[in-house]
């Protein structure tokens, strides 16, 4: 066991999913934690999908308190932080966050974000980062980015601690001034923002014009003029 920043730090060999790892050990721990691993056997996406995990790249879950209804804002506030870690690495792709978390980087999907609550009520955050490499395409058929082919050299830890000093700093900024910057830079950074987009909720599809996002981090979809608040769901990507 070590330190990172705040967080207490366990770093595994192998694990099936680190989501799971850190659950059981913020249950023992009672403090926000994080859990890395070389390799997880079992790594899940959202909506049930799996997570291709290849060795090399990041699979990291942290696990902390904060109330149920900030979900949507610690969306926003993850999918920033993971776009400004590969910002620091790559600072010449065009990365864009695409809601409610993904990152993408020149088109591909980079990273990916799976929210679950623990059994002890804290927040895991479980985030994917492809470092050294990505697969073909993501299991739900996305095309996909890596931080080696985009050319930056780096390995997984240097990863991870750029990851907790940027959501550290991110959440210093969410602390003493509230969710509306946030926004505003999750905004400037958006996937198809103002143009139309397609959403997926389970089986279903609502088409409409991304309009932007609500104080509370759901997306507003303008659908023939009225604006919908869509609080789950997966914003399509146009290019797999
Ligand atoms: C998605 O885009 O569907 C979310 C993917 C989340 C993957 C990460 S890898 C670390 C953590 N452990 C898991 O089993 N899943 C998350």
């Amino acid at each position: 066991m070590d330190n990172i920043g705040s967080w207490l730090w366990l770093d595994l060999e192998e694990t099936q999913s680190t989501n799971d790892a850190v659950d059981r050990w913020c249950q023992e721990c009672g403090q926000p934690c994080v859990v890395t691993a070389k390799r997880q056997t079992a790594g899940r996406g959202r909506r049930g999908r799996s997570w291709i995990s290849q060795e090399g790249n990041l699979f990291m879950s942290f696990a902390f308190p904060a109330p149920v209804e900030n979900i949507g804002e610690m969306a926003v506030l993850s999918g920033l932080a993971v776009l400004k870690t590969v910002r620091c690495f790559c600072p010449n792709a065009n990365l864009k966050v695409k809601w409610p978390n993904d990152v993408l980087a020149d088109g591909g999907k980079i990273s990916g974000i799976l929210f679950e609550r623990a059994t002890n009520g804290f927040w895991i955050m479980g985030i994917g980062i492809n470092v050294r490499s990505n697969p073909l395409k993501s299991v739900a058929g996305y095309r996909t980015m890596s931080l080696n082919a985009l050319g930056a050299k780096a390995e997984r830890i240097e990863v991870l601690h750029q990851f907790v000093m940027q959501w550290d700093e991110l959440m210093l900024l969410y602390q003493h001034t509230g969710f509306e910057v946030l926004r505003r830079q999750w905004l400037d950074n958006a996937y198809n923002l103002g143009k139309t987009i397609v959403v997926r909720q389970g089986t279903a599809e609502i088409c409409g014009i991304f309009a932007g996002l609500d104080d509370d981090g759901a997306l507003l979809l303008d659908t023939d003029g009225k604006i919908k608040k869509i609080l789950a769901g997966d914003v399509m990507l146009n290019n797999n």
